[in-house]
């Protein structure tokens, strides 16, 4: 049976993208292949970084210097991408040769920021930047002390995917560019610092930290976090950082990350970043979580207590293969970072806790995947229900809808039920193995799909209209959770009888919590949704998926009155874009814009800017 959901009301009208003169066009100085950066790579690639900085509370700035080394094709300027940086001095050479450049920085361009273009001669190796950071960088979120666990101490962190690496670190700022890199910080002796790559376990009393990273990455994986963090090991190779209020509660919650990390490799191949830590955010953290390598940046909103949305931790680590090691080419390639690791992520899930549960977390998938793409056709946006994005002269941050995610796992999920499982494991693998450490185009993988798995297997599989064609291919595997038939018949037994008992939910898990709200009726009479707040606090539930869930089903039907203080609380609490959007978007569609607006202006200054601009645009309207 098919309730009308809460969710059901949610195909806003997007407004059509702003266009404004083709400022991504290589006439503007994008770069031709990846038009989300201005550099030249063909001419003069940065390969290595060392980068010194210093990191500042008081002033909201990092100042120091990114020193490059290149490589140069008798190139006489090297492009970089920049986005609010004060360039302070430019120098080629080191040592006894390092001398100033001449420089000079384009006009702004919307989400690009400003080319810098130094000049240098085709002997120049390495060219250092000296800069300080805008105290509004768009990656960079800093904290005072009350929006912290300790409440003590301020936080820093930084979030690069898709364009913001450029706002903090001068860099070519594309995914098909890979560099090595090491750096110093300097934080406020209370505090330490992390970054993607190698991490400190303790503190030290100076404030000051190297890091190295070996293995090369594109640069939207480089990543800082600073704050009052402890460290604590899970597994042998695994451990986790968080504020020392939450790293028991962090441990105990993530312990089976080392199994995670075993069972992953057993499937795709040798983990080849040596260790993989995460560390626990600050509430406003944009995301659920952040693959940056060997330290993956994760929402404090994935502790629930009962090791419920760990599915996270599966999903990044798995980017430790798909997105770090195969890296999308550019932004239109997306898919090929996150398709693959949602199919990934359900294979690591299958492997520690059986299909019943990754049965559930699929249909959710679909489910999401589904009302995507209602949304997007209703938002006249149908040309982003392709694989395949077209993300010229707009901002990445756009395209990236559930798409990737779910249309592209489908799209693995028919290949591998197609090829069999053996087949199909053993051509990712492969794939894994034979790219590493490279990037991919959408056509390079379609060429090594026909080659190694639909020629030799004799598939003939429509792979088009997967990729390039907008829709749900009627070829999408089915899902169907025995569980999930089980909660909508208690659904429908409650909602016809209005009595409780219909209910058993003792056995649920999160995810039949979450099929259940999500399929309330918009109208559902709010007399039951008060016996379902009284009976189980869920306004109060210590699980933010469910909370976020049933408050947006507490907007829709019209309960809200009754928990609105509960759901400003958890506005001003939490940043996590996910929760925030579905929740502003149900007080806007339901002719509460004011609210919106008004909680909005309260909890503002709490979010990171990647959630606060787009709750801002949501509420411009
Ligand atoms: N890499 C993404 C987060 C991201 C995507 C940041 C695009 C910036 C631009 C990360 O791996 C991710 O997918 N996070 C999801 C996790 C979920 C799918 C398990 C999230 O944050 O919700
Ligand atoms: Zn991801």
């Amino acid at each position: 049976m098919v309730f009308a959901g809460c969710d059901e009301g949610k195909g806003g009208e997007a407004a059509p993208p702003e266009v404004t003169k083709t400022p991504f066009s290589p006439e503007a100085g994008a770069n031709e292949i990846d038009h989300h950066s201005f550099a030249n790579p063909k001419e003069a690639v940065t390969r290595h970084l060392e980068l010194d900085l210093t990191v500042d509370f008081q002033t909201r700035t990092l100042g120091g210097s990114a020193r490059w080394e290149i490589e140069n094709n008798n190139a006489r300027q090297i492009i970089f991408d920049t986005r609010e940086l004060l360039i302070e001095k430019v120098t080629t050479g080191v040592g006894a040769d390092e001398q100033e450049a001449e420089f000079t920085l384009s006009p702004p361009v919307r989400f690009m920021g400003q080319a810098l273009n130094v000049q240098i001669d085709s002997a120049t190796r390495v060219v250092t930047i000296y800069y300080r950071t805008d105290p509004t960088a768009a990656a960079l979120d800093w904290l005072e002390p009350q929006l912290t666990s300790g409440k003590k101490l301020p936080f820093l962190y930084t979030q690069g995917q898709a364009i913001l690496t450029r706002t903090w670190i001068p860099c070519q700022d594309s995914p098909g560019i890979r560099i090595t890199y090491s750096a110093t910080v300097k934080v406020p002796p209370a505090l330490m610092a992390v970054m993607s790559a190698t991490n400190p376990q303790e503190r030290n009393t100076q404030g000051v930290y190297t890091f190295e990273m070996e293995q090369p990455i594109p640069p939207y994986l480089l990543a800082l976090a600073a704050g009052d963090l402890n460290f604590q090991p899970i597994g042998e190779r695994t451990g986790v950082y968080a504020e020392p209020e939450l790293i028991n509660a962090a441990a105990s919650e993530f312990a089976d990350m080392e199994q995670m990390l075993i069972a992953a490799e057993a499937l795709y191949g040798a983990y080849l970043w040596d260790r993989y830590d995460v560390i626990v955010l600050p509430p406003s953290f944009p995301f659920g979580g952040m693959e940056n390598p060997r330290l993956t940046f994760a929402t404090p909103t994935i502790i629930a207590g009962d090791r419920s949305l760990t599915a996270l931790i599966a999903h990044e680590l798995a980017h430790s293969w798909s997105g770090n090691l195969v890296t999308n080419a550019t932004w239109n390639d997306f898919w090929l970072n996150e398709g693959f690791t949602v199919y990934f992520e359900r294979r690591i899930m299958e492997a520690l806790y059986g299909k019943d549960y990754v049965g559930m977390l699929a249909e959710l998938g679909y489910q999401d995947l589904i009302s995507e793409v209602e949304d997007l056709n209703a938002a006249e946006q149908s040309a982003d229900t392709r694989l395949m994005l077209d993300l010229r002269d707009r901002d990445p941050d756009d395209g990236m809808t559930d798409i990737a995610y779910e249309k592209g796992a489908f799209f693995l999920q028919l290949l591998e039920q197609e090829a069999g499982r053996e087949a199909f494991d053993a051509f990712l693998k492969a794939y894994f193995e034979n790219h590493r450490f490279e990037t991919m185009t959408t056509d390079r993988f379609i060429d090594y799909l026909q080659t190694n798995l639909l020629e030799p297997n004799s598939l003939d599989i429509d792979i088009d209209a997967w990729i390039f064609e907008s829709g749900i291919p009627e070829n999408i595997p089915q899902v169907n959770s025995a569980r999930f038939r089980a909660v909508e018949d208690q659904t429908s037994a409650f909602l016809e009888s209005g009595d409780i008992a219909a209910l058993r939910t003792e056995a649920w898990s999160t995810h039949e919590w979450l099929h259940f709200l999500r399929h309330l009726p918009v109208g559902i009479d709010k007399a039951l949704m008060l016996m379902l707040d009284k009976r189980y606090n869920l306004s109060e539930s210590g699980n933010s998926e469910i909370l976020a869930a049933w408050f947006e089903c507490s907007i829709y039907s019209g309960y809200s009155p009754s928990n609105l203080a509960q759901i400003e609380a958890f506005l001003n609490r939490v940043g996590r874009r996910k929760f925030l959007s579905p929740l502003y978007r149900a007080f806007i569609e339901t002719d509460q814009i004011e609210t919106a607006r008004a909680i909005f202006e309260g909890a503002r200054e709490n979010y990171h800017s990647v959630s606060r601009n787009s709750i801002a645009q949501m509420l411009e309207r």
